[in-house]
């Protein structure tokens, strides 16, 4: 009887053992993959985002860009947006969507060369200054350059973990 009971117990506790090591074995390595990207300190990466004539001086049209920093499961919301604006020949500048208020999305209205925020009617001047509402300063603007005929954006990946 008593052989029986330690026959039992030695088959169970290597069977605990045995799931341990195999449980172990599955799931660091997938432990390990989601958290990565909080251990990691996104860089800061130039993205095109179309052709210099695609865009006619005095126009501003929404581009949309990949963030740098987009973790393994963001699917469509590692989209970033932005809203890019041609002030001369050579010269853009590049506005953030979020408004300075509480981040919601603003929208250009070309008819009034306004940008609008639909939540709490903040207003922000073409060059993204502040023209009436809650928003306590500017749109955030993007570094913007020129390259071989196409225009870049100096995007900025999200801090999730202190570097
Ligand atoms: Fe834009 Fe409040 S979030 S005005």
């Amino acid at each position: 009887m008593t052989e029986a009971l330690s026959r039992r117990r030695f088959l169970q506790a290597a069977m605990l053992g045995i799931g341990g090591v195999a449980a172990a074995a599955v799931g660091t390595p997938i432990v390990a993959y989601l958290l990565s990207p909080f251990f990691r300190s996104p860089s800061d990466v130039w993205r095109d985002v179309g052709a210099i004539d695609s865009i006619q001086v005095g126009e501003t049209t929404e581009i949309s860009f990949e963030d740098p920093s987009p973790l393994a499961w963001a699917g469509q919301t590692a989209q970033a947006s932005a809203w890019l604006r041609r002030t001369s020949d050579s010269e853009f500048v590049a506005f953030a969507v979020n408004c300075q208020h509480l981040g919601c999305p603003v929208s250009w209205l070309s008819d009034a060369s306004l940008f609008m925020c639909p939540c709490h009617g903040g207003v922000y001047y073409a060059d993204g200054t502040v023209a009436a509402g809650p928003p306590p300063r500017a749109l955030r603007q993007y570094e913007v350059r020129t390259r071989a005929g196409r225009v870049e954006l100096l995007t900025h990946g999200l801090e999730l973990a202190p570097s």
